[in-house]
């Protein structure tokens, strides 16, 4: 099987997991205070004028909260949402017929809004800003446009790549907001609530190292808890099992998850870009082919992290490894290596 069809067993999305353990209600949201406050003031406001909320871009890492975020967004202001994402809009025709679909306070959600076809974005602009909808009918000298009043309405985009969104695009939404990692805190907080959840118990100890290795994601802490109660469920025989440090240090190495979060792909890449490329600059591209994975895959899903907690910097020249990324795999950084020059 080819690398990039592996399943990346903390990151790939389990829908029953993340429906149980969603939060249902603002308080239950842990961190991300600033989005927070700004938006429960935006909610509140378009009640009392009991007008819609203006249209409103989340962005930042995967697993970080941002459809659960819209989903509160939509409770909040009592309103439907109706859910697409950016690659099943393929024409134009698939957006005009979600726009007339809408009822008036509706929200529509948006997902990977980074894959929607320039064609369709085009369409987007004046729906967003004048709630109009330009259908252009035949071609050349015969063509027509049709211009279609929309009902008021919210749009809600997510995505991890907010580089990729056209600044006509982004400069539509009323309010952005880039939702970061989370502090092993406010994980901690996620996996008691979830622990609760799920029936299970979790000491102290067991907490902290799951915190630890959730590369600061409330989807992975919550994916490594479920395999955790598993493995504690297996070894303990019982319903309602006790997940206690040992059986947590167990399940990380069974998943090959190491105490800093990373896992084998994680290792690789350092592994790629220190031996092969001497610790870099390397380019994306050459790091991907070495890897034999989709370009795609480390940009989501490898490089965020990596460069959150320092390993990795990104560099006009390309990626470079820093003094820690030796460090973790055991090898010593070159000693002409200051990081601090690029
Ligand atoms: N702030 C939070 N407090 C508590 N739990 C959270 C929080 N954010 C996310 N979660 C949990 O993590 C899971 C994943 O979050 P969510 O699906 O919203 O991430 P996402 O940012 O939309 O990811 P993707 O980019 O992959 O679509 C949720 O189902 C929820 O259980
Ligand atoms: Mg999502």
């Amino acid at each position: 099987m080819p690398k990039s069809e592996r399943p990346r067993a903390p990151l790939a999305q389990d829908p029953t997991l993340e429906l149980t353990l969603r939060p249902e209600v603002f308080e239950e949201y842990v961190g991300q205070k600033q989005a927070k406050e700004n938006l429960l003031i935006a909610i509140q406001a378009a009640r009392l004028r009991e007008g819609t909320l203006d249209h409103i871009l989340l962005h930042g890492p995967a697993g970080i909260g941002k459809t659960t975020l819209a989903h509160l967004i939509a409770k909040h202001m009592t309103a439907t949402m109706r859910v697409t994402s950016g690659p099943a809009i393929e024409r134009v025709g698939d957006l005009a017929s979600i726009l007339t679909n809408l009822e008036p306070g509706e929200v529509l959600f948006i997902d990977e809004a980074h894959r929607l076809p320039r064609m369709v974005e085009e369409v987007l602009y004046p729906a967003m800003e004048a709630r109009t909808l330009d259908i252009i009918l035949g071609k050349g000298t015969a063509a027509r446009t049709l211009q279609l009043n929309l009902p008021p309405f919210t749009l809600i985009a997510a995505t991890t790549r907010v580089g990729l969104l056209s600044s006509p695009l982004r400069s539509r939404f009323g309010q952005a907001f880039r939702l970061d990692f989370y502090t092993d805190d406010e994980i901690e907080e996620i996996l008691g609530r979830s622990a609760r959840l799920l029936g299970v118990s979790l000491d102290a100890q067991a907490k902290k190292r799951i915190a630890k290795a959730a590369r600061q994601t409330p989807r992975i802490a919550n994916r490594l808890l479920k395999r955790a109660r598993d493995v504690a469920q297996v070894e303990g025989g019982t319903k309602s099992p006790n997940i206690d440090d040992v059986t947590t240090e167990r399940t990380l190495s069974m998943l090959e998850i190491d105490e800093k979060g990373l896992d084998k792909l994680d290792r690789e890449y350092l592994r790629i870009l220190i031996e092969k490329f001497k610790g870099g600059p390397a380019g994306i591209q050459a790091l991907a082919a070495s890897l034999s994975e989709e370009e795609d895959t480390l940009l989501d899903f490898v490089e965020p992290y990596l460069m959150q907690i320092g390993y990795v910097l990104r560099t006009p020249r390309g990626r470079v490894a820093a003094a820690e990324a030796w460090e973790h795999l055991g090898l010593k950084p070159p000693d002409n290596r200051n990081t601090k020059l690029f």
